[in-house]
This record gives C-alpha cells, structure tokens and sequence, in this order.
C-alpha cells in the first residue's frame, strides 16, 4: 500500500466515524476547491472547505511493540497513543535516569521488570525485544541511541531535532538505508489536520501557482523564559540552536508547503532581552531572594509558576496546586533564577528569508515576544491567498471574490481531545505503527529523508546568521 492509497484508505475510515467534523465527502473536496465556483458575495458568511480530519486508530494486524527511551514529556506524549489504542501499540520497555517518570511508564503500561532500565546503553546491552524504539531524551542524546538502534534492526520514533549537528544527521539518514530500517522523525505538525489540510489546498492548485510564504512562530514570552532562557535548551551548544530546537518544525513545514527543494537562505537575529546588562538595578539572582520588581516582572518565576502554574510538569511534583513545593522548586532549581542571570545564549528573534526552486520565496519569523503560541501563516499564489493561525484558515479567490474556510474544530473531536500539536502528536505514532507493521516508510509523511532536508536548512540559516551572509544549500 503507497502513502496516497494509505490516505485514501484512513480518509474513508472516518466515513460514519464518531467524530464531530469528520466529512465522508473530503477527499473529493479538494479537487472541488480548483473547479470554477460561482461569483460569490464576499461579505457573505463564508463556505467551508471540507477536507476530512482522519482517524487516530492505526489499522494493524498486531499491536506493534516499542520501547520509550526517555520516560518525560515527549516520551511519555507518545506512549499515552498505547493506552488509548493497545490493539495498535504496546509498550513493552521503558528508559529513564530519572526514576519516579521511569515508574510512572512501567506502572501505566504494566512493563516487565526486565524490561524497565535507567541510561539508555541497558537497552542495547539487551537483544532486540520490541519492534522499534521511541527516542524522547535530551537533543544532546539522540545520535548515540539511534545510531545503535538501527544497528539492532529496531526502527525508530525520533525526536527532533534529528542530531545535533549536520553530519550526524546524514550519519543517521546512511545507517538507516544501510540497516533497511524507518526512521520517523518528530516533525508533528506534518500530521496535524490544519497543515495537511492547508497544504492539500495549495497542491489543489486552488490559489494558482504558489509564489511566497509568510509564516510566523510566536513562542510566546513565559514560554520563551521557560524552556530557552532557563530551562533545558537555554544553550544551543548543549541542545542546538533554537532555529532547530523551536523552529525545525517551522523550516519543515514551509519546505513541505513548498514541495520544492530550498536553494539558499539568509537569517537574522540576536539575543535581545535575557542578558545580565539589561537586570534592572537590584535584581537578585532568583524571583525569589525579594526581588524589587517581581510584582511588575512579566517573565517572574513566581507569576509564571506559582500564580499562572504554568509548565509545572518539569517538576514532578505529586500534587501541582502545592504553591509551597513550587516555591521551594523555584528555590532550588534553575526555574527561579531571574531571566536576566541565566547561563542563556539562544536568540529571542529570528528571521530566515528562504528562496526554493522556481524562485518561490518564504520569509520565516521566530518572536519571544508574544502574548500567544502557534503559528501564523500567509500564502501568496497567482489566482488566490490563504491567512490562517493554526486553528483555522481562509482561502481567497481573486477572481470570483468568494472566501472559503478550513475550520475543523479538531481540539472539539472526541479522539483528539487532548493530543497535542493540533493532534499531531497522535497522528505521527498512527502512520509510525502503520509504516513499521507494513515495513513501509512511505505510509509516512516525516521520513528521515524528508526531515534531514528541512534540518539541512536550520543548520544553514544558523551559519548565514553567523556569517552575515546568505547561503546557497546544494
Ligand atoms: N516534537 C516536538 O514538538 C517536541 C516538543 C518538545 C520537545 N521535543 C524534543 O523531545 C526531546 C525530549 O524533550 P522533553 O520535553 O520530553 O524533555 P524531558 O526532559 O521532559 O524528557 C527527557 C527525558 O530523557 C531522560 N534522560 C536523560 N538522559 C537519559 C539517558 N542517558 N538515558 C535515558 N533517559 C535519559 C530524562 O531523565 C528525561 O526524563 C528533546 O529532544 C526535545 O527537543 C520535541
């Protein structure tokens, strides 16, 4: 079965599904887009676009077996998919330094004693025991584990960003052809219904020729203070730069979008706000040593955390209303220290100007300073425009005035409640199982292939920032 037929077959499955929003009539819809519609009043309500979300159930013959490697918040993302669908996978080994999120994994999933570890080299010390392996641990430790994995004959669910520099991506990219093994790389949004259904439209030829691209990252400013001014990839050395650690998936997107290869790109962008010499006159160290201006601080540790509780998984705390134990995490953790005393390198604005075959153009904004997250994205072709925010988008016909809508409601679908990524995160471990239970990479959309591609351009756009210089990608 090739991925087309696969799609085809998931679309249908979603005929009489029991989701809400689910179309029978989708997958024809598409090709209804680039029929000539009507003269249309542009003030009217719009119509929709009616392309179908699919399915979350993989259709295998057996539950396909894997081992977590790295029990966190990835890990354990990706291992929830077992215990909503057990006759799709089974998770049957977990890995983690960290005990309590090794436990939570082996109790959740009833996993063998033997078949629980700490550091990452038990398992290969091991003879294979699962059909593939999830590797969720730090970027710095994706290499190592993947490249002995596939030695073993495992196939892998990668977590992106792939590896932390550019050969040991194409290392990976040749030990996954030399093994004959799938490689799928977590580039979640590819399998979100809102970037299936937007790219389906642009291959529907329902705007004309696609010309440029303007799609913007707001990462938003506690998020931003979280994960890339205090926490695990506030340093691009020992993850990557954040142009891949954030924003691989945004490269990916646009490249996949684009359907052509990208030629050369030119990048920007700097630490603007998280240095010492902008801590306001007697900031202490952390929020919580009485700092004068934590009451007016937007990024304040003790707002963010113990008032707004937000990003408290980090903790592992039992109870996540205990405002006393946050406090004594923000204590003793590098969660409290002031955003501007942080050991932080990684840039808090970025923009990227790509131009691929064909001369098609895309411009790429990566902003901390935002009040929301997601994605933001605008698409220019010859006969029409597309605007939308990863919720729902437009489509705009210049000739006959007419607005059509993409407007699924994915997060009110009983099956996707809760699956992150706009439901990307659920969507990716259907086709992995699919693809590895078929032996069949193109059931997938991020293979290794398509996904060194888009990380090629991350490690280009971080050399052209540094350089001052555009760079050509052979
Ligand atoms: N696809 C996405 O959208 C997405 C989103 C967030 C993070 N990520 C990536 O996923 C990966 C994991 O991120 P996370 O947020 O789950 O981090 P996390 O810190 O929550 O989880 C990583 C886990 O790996 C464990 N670990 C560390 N060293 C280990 C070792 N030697 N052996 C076994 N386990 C070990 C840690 O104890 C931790 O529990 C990172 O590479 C990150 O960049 C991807």
């Amino acid at each position: 079965m090739n991925r087309k037929e696969f799609l085809k077959r998931i679309g249908m499955l979603t005929v009489g599904a029991t989701l809400i929003g689910v179309d029978a009539k989708g997958m024809q819809a598409v090709s209804a887009l680039t029929s000539s519609a009507p003269a249309g009043d542009a003030a009217t309500e719009p119509s929709k676009i009616d392309i179908p979300v699919k399915s979350l159930r993989a259709d295998v013959a057996r539950p396909v077996s894997v081992i977590i490697i790295g029990a966190g918040s990835r890990g354990q993302t990706y291992a929830r998919y077992a215990a909503s669908y057990p006759d799709a996978m089974k998770v049957v080994g977990v890995s983690d330094i960290n005990t309590l999120r090794r436990n939570t994994v082996a109790k959740r999933h009833k996993i063998a004693k033997e078949h629980c570890f700490g550091d990452f080299h038990e398992v290969f010390a091991r003879e294979k025991f699962a059909d593939a392996v999830v590797i969720a641990t730090p970027d710095f430790l994706h290499y190592e584990p993947c490249m002995t994995a596939l030695a073993m004959g495992y196939d892998v669910l990668l977590e992106k960003p792939v590896a932390q520099t550019e050969k040991e991506c194409k290392a990976i990219l040749a030990q996954a052809k030399k093994y004959d093994r799938i490689v799928a790389v977590c580039h979640v949004l590819r399998y979100a219904p809102y970037f299936e259904a937007l790219r389906q439209v642009v291959q529907s030829g329902a705007i004309g020729d696609l010309v440029s691209i303007q799609h913007m990252e707001p990462i938003q400013y506690a998020h931003m203070a979280h994960s890339y001014v205090r926490g695990n990839w506030r340093s691009s050395k020992q993850t990557t730069p954040i142009i891949l650690a954030k924003s691989c998936h945004d490269l990916d997107i646009i490249r996949w979008i684009v359907d052509k290869p990208c030629r050369t790109i030119s990048a920007e962008g700097s630490l603007h706000l998280f240095r010492e010499e902008n801590a306001p006159a007697g900031a202490p160290a952390r929020c919580t040593d009485g700092c004068p201006h934590e009451s007016m601080c937007p990024y304040s540790a003790i707002d963010i955390y113990v008032r707004r509780k937000r990003h408290l998984r980090v903790f592992d705390l039992p109870d996540n209303k205990d405002e006393a134990a946050i406090m004594e995490k923000l204590r003793t953790t590098g969660y409290g220290r002031c955003v501007f005393r942080c050991d932080n390198d990684q840039c808090d604005h970025y923009v990227a100007n790509m131009v691929f075959d064909g001369g098609i153009t895309a411009s790429f904004t990566m902003d901390a300073f935002t009040p929301w997250g997601g994605r933001r994205t605008r698409i220019m072709g010859t006969k029409g425009y597309i605007e939308g925010d990863m919720v729902k988008f437009t489509l705009y016909d210049f000739r006959t005035g007419r607005k059509r809508v993409w407007d699924k409601k994915v997060k009110e679908i009983a099956e996707y409640r809760g699956a992150g990524h706009g439901g990307g995160d659920f969507a990716l471990v259907r086709d992995f199982v699919q693809a590895v239970a078929a032996h069949d990479q193109s059931l997938l959309s991020s293979t290794i292939d398509a996904s060194i591609e888009s990380h090629i351009m991350g490690f280009k756009a971080e050399k052209s920032r540094k350089s001052m210089s555009k760079v050509r990608i052979k």
